[in-house]
């Protein structure tokens, strides 16, 4: 069925410049751009979109990093496009993830893994609301 999913390339991807590969390897298996920014991420949008990590000893480097600089927000759509995203992002840590996935390819520690997407269906329809205001 198709449904929608939420992705951002994080300050790492679009400051080593890979934000062009990366999204083709989207294009490449047949999802749909829906929406496409170039944005900084705001300390609310930050909070609200890692709420469920507050508290945790990486919390607030991660709420450092991916304020750090612009990222770039999307919205995909296509068949199964959260599993099929998370499959082509790979495992959370760029240490774990295999070569070919986007992690495994274009990052190096967990600290700057390169690429966010959303776990579900309903965190896609949060995460919009949250990057996507209007
Ligand atoms: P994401 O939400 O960014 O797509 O990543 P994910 O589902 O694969 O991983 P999640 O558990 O949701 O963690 C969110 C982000 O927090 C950072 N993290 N650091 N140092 C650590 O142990 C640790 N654990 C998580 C990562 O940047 C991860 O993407
Ligand atoms: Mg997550």
């Amino acid at each position: 069925m198709s449904e929608k999913t939420y992705v951002m390339l994080k300050p790492d991807a679009v400051a080593n410049r890979h934000v062009g590969e990366i999204i083709a390897r989207f294009e490449r298996v047949g999802l749909t751009i829906e929406r496409l920014e170039l944005a900084s991420v705001t300390p609310e949008q930050a909070a609200a979109n890692y709420a469920e990590h507050q508290g945790k000893p990486f919390y607030d480097g991660l709420i450092s990093y991916i304020t750090s600089g612009p990222v770039v927000k999307m919205v995909l759509s296509g068949e199964d496009a959260v599993a099929i995203t998370r499959k082509l992002m790979g495992a959370t840590n760029p240490r774990e993830a295999s070569p070919g996935t986007i992690r495994g390819d274009f990052g190096l520690v967990m600290d700057a893994n390169v690429i966010h997407g959303s776990d579900s269906p309903a965190s896609a329809a949060r995460e919009t609301g949250i990057f996507f205001s209007e």
